[in-house]
């Protein structure tokens, strides 16, 4: 095996990109709507979200986002950076700037960092933890839920509170219309993509990472009220009835 695909090669931490505020959404869990740039097919910026929970004063960042000095400030205000969680093989590419600030925990799903797609390209980053259903999580309640078809590693995380809460991936969406981070290109693409669909399953993950449709119509089996997706609007109540028309039809 050729030394670049054993060995992280260290390249320079993506940049702060426009961001939003961190607001609480339930006793403990907090929520930033932030952004990220593509360069393929087109260069386009859209939207992505990073949950933040805490607990007994330390913080575990899911689907990290790269924030701002102030939106870092504001983070340090809630408490200390103690893990990161990473629940698609598709995001991660600021987990090496968590790792870096805070010297955080890095759990990820056993997907390389690659840039991009390319799973075969040489990875940037190497997680500290890899994540599988059996592993002890940071989270109090929390159950991790991979899926094993997916061709590049992926897992949702689910919260036993709140009757129920399913931190999501690029598995389940919900950008019923492209908000503020979505540059013009991005509007335009992803809506002729399929992207800009309330409850949607991601169309992009689908193509690319197709998991077997049994994997995720499986969540059904699951109650949960609430979805905390990585792109899309929060859902806050009925979101199995909201999401259930959507993973019936795969
Ligand atoms: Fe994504």
């Amino acid at each position: 095996m050729p030394e670049a695909r054993t060995t992280a090669a260290r390249r320079a931490m993506p940049e702060a990109l426009p961001h939003g505020d961190i607001a609480e959404l339930l006793p403990g869990i907090h929520f930033v709507t932030g952004s990220i740039r593509m360069t393929a097919p087109l260069p386009t910026r859209f939207s992505r979200n990073m949950t933040i929970l805490r607990q007994d004063g330390a913080l575990v960042l899911i689907n990290s986002v790269r924030l701002d000095e102030p939106g870092l400030r504001a983070l340090d205000a809630l408490g200390e950076v103690k893990h990161v969680l990473r629940m698609a093989g598709f995001h991660g590419s600021d987990d090496p700037f968590y790792k870096d600030r805070y010297g955080a925990t890095i759990w990820s799903v056993d997907a390389p960092y690659v840039p991009g797609f390319d799973a075969g390209a040489p990875p940037y980053f190497t997680a500290d933890e890899i994540l599988t259903e059996t592993t002890e999580l940071p989270i109090q309640g929390a159950r991790l839920i991979p899926f094993h078809s997916a061709r590049t590693a992926e897992a949702m995380l689910f919260l036993d509170r709140d009757g129920g809460i399913l931190v999501s991936g690029d598995c389940l969406q919900n950008w019923a219309r492209p908000d503020r981070f979505f540059s013009l290109p991005a509007r335009l693409m992803m809506r002729a993509m399929g992207f800009i669909r309330p409850y949607n399953v991601g169309p992009g993950w689908l193509k690319i990472a197709k998991p077997d449709p049994a994997e995720i119509k499986a969540l059904l089996d699951l109650d949960f009220e609430h979805v905390l997706p990585a792109h899309g609007a929060l859902v806050i109540g009925n979101a199995k009835a909201l999401y259930t028309p959507r993973i019936a039809a795969l």
